[in-house]
């Protein structure tokens, strides 16, 4: 098939980008490079906006595509909450942007990058695909109001649409030559990492009173390879007319003082921690159900446990100690 990917140069979409092409379909990507990095997009390089309607429909077009999966976002639930115009403006009104251009376009198949953040606080956790949506943060919000979007699409217009809840994406690819590269870094995981990587001298516990058991917040780590994995079978499970919703996880939570002792067993560090306040906008424990999607999708995740997760971003760390060096 002939696959679009907006936010194909980010961290996840570049995972997914692999995936594809080596299932077999056709992929251009389509990125405005203003988050994501040229070397990791691939040949096939669109630089462009999602917010220019235009351009996008002639990069549709052009590419005869038949299938979007739209990645790009900002991704930041702290930072939505002090400047949540970002959000609603980038997240959902260039959803918004995007699916009229496919409908002009004709193209009636997407994949949509969705979050655990459209639970909020959930009432129970491994949390279900059908539990109550209720985001606490404009991030979770904005994610929320495109997957209303997309159920309207989908009755009005025939779309067919898989859409993806992402858990805690972490880890790299097994070979060192992707992995995650955000300017700022706000991700605990390569955070953690860059104390062994000499460049902070420690991290910092945002929150240890939360109502877990060592008070720190519990997620639900998934490597980037497993997701990316699910965005194939995804693209094989769209069907027209219908809206279909899948967590992606291991079902199983740690935190984040876990997190920080595994990433000092895998690089044989002490890793200084220290307790600051909570940051705003953090549920206490988020951890999926995907029986669905491994049910449904046929996905297996190939990499489940937090050690292998931590030790492949570690490898691309140590590997690339500037990321993709363009920012
Ligand atoms: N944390 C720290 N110190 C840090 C950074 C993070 O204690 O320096 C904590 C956070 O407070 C949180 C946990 O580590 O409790 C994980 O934080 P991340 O920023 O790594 O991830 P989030 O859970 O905030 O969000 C991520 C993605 C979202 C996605 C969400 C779904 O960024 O896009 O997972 O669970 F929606």
């Amino acid at each position: 098939m002939n696959v679009l990917l907006t936010g194909g140069a980010g961290y996840i979409g570049s995972h997914v980008l692999r995936a594809l092409k080596s299932a077999g379909h056709e992929c251009v990507v389509y990125d405005s490079l203003v988050k994501g990095h040229r070397r990791a997009a691939g040949k096939k390089l669109v630089v462009g906006d999602v917010a220019d309607g235009q351009a996008l429909r002639k990069a549709l077009a052009e590419n005869k595509i038949e299938a979007v999966i739209h990645l790009a976002a900002f991704i930041e639930a702290g930072e939505s909450v002090v400047e949540p115009d970002k959000y609603f403006r980038n997240n959902t009104m260039i959803g918004l942007t995007l699916l009229e251009a496919m409908r002009d376009c004709g193209i009636k198949k997407m994949v949509f990058s969705s979050t655990a953040a459209v639970y909020g606080t959930p009432a129970r956790v491994p949390i279900e695909e059908d539990d109550r949506l209720a985001p606490i943060n404009p991030y979770g919000a904005s994610k929320l109001c495109v997957e209303y979007m997309l159920s309207a699409y989908a009755a009005a217009y025939g779309l067919g649409i898989v859409s993806l809840r992402y858990f805690n994406v972490a880890g790299a690819h097994p070979t060192g030559e992707i992995g995650e590269d955000h300017q700022p870094e706000t991700h605990l995981i390569p955070l953690v990492l860059q104390v062994p990587m000499g460049k902070r001298p420690g991290i910092k516990i945002f929150g240890d009173d939360y109502e877990t058991p060592d008070g720190t917040c519990i997620r639900d780590y998934i490597h980037v390879c497993d997701l990316a994995d699910a965005h194939v079978l995804a693209i094989g499970a769209v069907k027209a007319g219908q809206v279909k919703v899948f967590n992606l996880g291991n079902g199983e939570g740690f935190s984040v003082k876990q997190v920080i002792e595994t990433c000092r067993k895998a690089t044989g560090h002490p890793i200084p921690a220290e307790a600051a306040p909570r940051r705003p906008g953090d549920p206490a424990r988020l951890i999926a159900s995907s029986k669905r999607a491994m049910s449904e999708l046929d996905w297996k995740p190939k990499f489940p446990d937090l050690p292998t997760i931590v030790q492949h971003a570690w490898q691309w760390h140590q590997k690339n100690p500037n990321g993709y060096g363009d920012k």
